[in-house]
């Protein structure tokens, strides 16, 4: 869970955090890597380096017969690691014990330099023989050999031996960030180019819509993408044809079903018991009704009229005005100009079912026209009794009613909702439904307003009065 909410979310920004993980893993056990072989080159170096040094002081020093030349001498051979003296006593006493340290550090100069090897000498670290005592620590580097010389006289060696840390470089550090960089820019570039047809397919699905023939999804890229592009073409086109079919048969039987409803009322005609008559006759009605709604919602997504600019209020107002020549008490409010873009016969089916769900479910309606920032907003408040708040979505379901209103005065089938929404979304706009808190339903229509071009027409008229003006 945390793993998933520290990683980025896209492919390519996990793809390149994967990389710069195993960069930066790689670079680090390099780097550990070559500290540890170059210590160990240069620690080498330095011992054969000593080695060679004691051999040959020894064998200077033995050389020169007057013994009291002999410390001078060996001082000024001394360097500022390595100190010497020469003495008739040893350094290193022989009673010292001779520590694991001490044997491995000897074995080491004399397999480095096989000369030592010829000679007597004695080797121990400053601070042998006083282990566990903290007062010797400073001394624990200081490694101690005394050499012996022909006539016991002792030539006595002491160097600090610390660990060698190899030099670190600012520029390797440099270059290799800037290395890593190139790889990830590269990388991040080549998996946004892998990746683009992930991305259009997301697209596809996002927009996926069986209005019209949309052009079938390009099958390229990587395999796995290939496969799920060609998957999402196929699922389209099953999808469209199901659908294609399902339509087909319930537009056939719902237009079948008027020739028997118009033999069933020219035969009721001839019934003498009126009231028979007339009941009869308005389950005709209904029955009529339900086969226009389902037709209308069948077509609903299939309107081939032309889309232009709307004023969305007098639309609203027209709808009201004619509610209000029947004597309902409603009332029209806000913005006298709204302008959409949309077919026309769409737009007024909308507003009227939205009008005539609220004429047809309460008494009291107010319809407000505003605008809210880019939208143009139609909200029809009414003081009917509401729907509960947990079917406020479902009630845009096909044939969709709430039990309550499925009573004969309402008729209905549930689809006035469900053929709004649609073409509200099919202009890129919305519906949405609210109880109001003081009783009674809001029904808000969100529609995007029309960009403004007055200038293409304005260009045009003084274009047309150009010839004028030269007569
Ligand atoms: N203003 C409203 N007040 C209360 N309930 C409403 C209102 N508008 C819609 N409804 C509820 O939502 C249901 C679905 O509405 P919808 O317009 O889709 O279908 P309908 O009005 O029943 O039938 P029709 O297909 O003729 O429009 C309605 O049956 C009703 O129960
Ligand atoms: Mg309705």
């Amino acid at each position: 869970m945390i793993l998933k909410r520290i990683l980025p979310d896209t492919v390519v920004a996990r793809a390149v955090a994967i990389l710069v993980a195993a960069l930066v893993a790689v670079h680090l056990m390099g780097y550990w890597g070559y500290r540890v072989s170059a210590s160990a080159v240069a620690e080498s170096a330095r011992d054969r380096a000593l080695a060679e040094r004691l051999v040959s002081i020894k064998r200077a020093v033995a050389n020169i017969p007057d013994p009291s030349e002999r410390d001078r001498a060996a001082h000024a051979l001394s360097s500022s690691s390595l100190e010497v003296h020469w003495s008739r006593i040893s350094l290193v006493l022989a009673n010292a014990p001779l520590t694991d340290r001490a044997k491995a550090t000897a074995q080491r100069l004399k397999e480095l330099v096989p000369d030592l090897a010829t000679e007597a000498f004695r080797i121990g670290f400053a601070d042998d023989g006083a282990i566990a005592s903290g007062e010797t620590e400073p001394y624990r580097h200081m490694l101690l050999i005394s050499m012996r010389l022909d006539d016991q006289s002792w030539v006595n060696f002491s160097t600090p031996r610390l660990g060698i840390v190899p030099h670190f470089d600012p520029a390797v550090l440099a270059l290799t960030i800037c290395l890593a960089v190139v790889i990830v820019v590269i990388a991040a570039l080549l998996l946004a180019w892998v990746t683009r047809p992930l991305r259009d397919l997301a697209v596809a699905a996002e927009r996926f819509s069986l209005d019209g023939k949309p052009e079938p999804l390009d099958e390229s890229g990587p395999s796995e993408v290939r496969r799920a592009a060609h998957a999402f073409n196929t699922m389209r086109e099953r999808i469209r044809k199901l659908v294609g079919e399902r339509t087909q048969a319930l537009a056939a039987v719902s237009h079948d079903l008027r020739t028997p409803i118009t033999r069933i009322r020219l035969r009721s005609e001839l019934l003498d018991d009126t009231p028979t008559r007339e009941s009869i006759e308005a389950d005709l009605f209904e029955m009529e009704e339900m086969i226009d709604s389902t037709l209308e919602f069948l077509k609903s997504g299939e309107s081939s009229e032309q889309r232009r600019r709307l004023n969305l209020s007098s639309i609203a107002e027209t709808c009201v005005d004619d509610a209000k020549d029947v004597g309902r008490d409603i009332e029209f409010s806000g913005a006298e100009n709204l302008s959409v873009e949309g077919q026309h016969l769409a737009i007024k089916r909308v507003v009227s079912n939205l009008i005539g769900n609220a004429l047809k479910y309460a008494m009291t309606v107010r319809v407000e026209a505003r605008r809210d920032g880019a939208l143009a907003e139609l909200v029809v408040l009414d003081d009917g009794p509401g729907i509960p708040d947990d079917r406020l979505e479902s009630v845009f379901d096909p044939f969709v009613r709430i039990e309550a209103s499925r009573s004969k005065e309402t008729g209905g089938v549930g689809l006035g909702l469900t053929i709004a929404r649609s073409i509200a979304r099919a202009h890129h706009g919305d519906i949405a439904l609210a109880n109001r808190v003081e009783g009674g339903m809001s029904a808000t229509l969100r529609l995007p307003i029309a960009p403004i071009q007055p200038a293409r027409r304005q260009t045009a008229r003084s274009a047309a009065r150009l010839p004028v003006l030269r007569v």
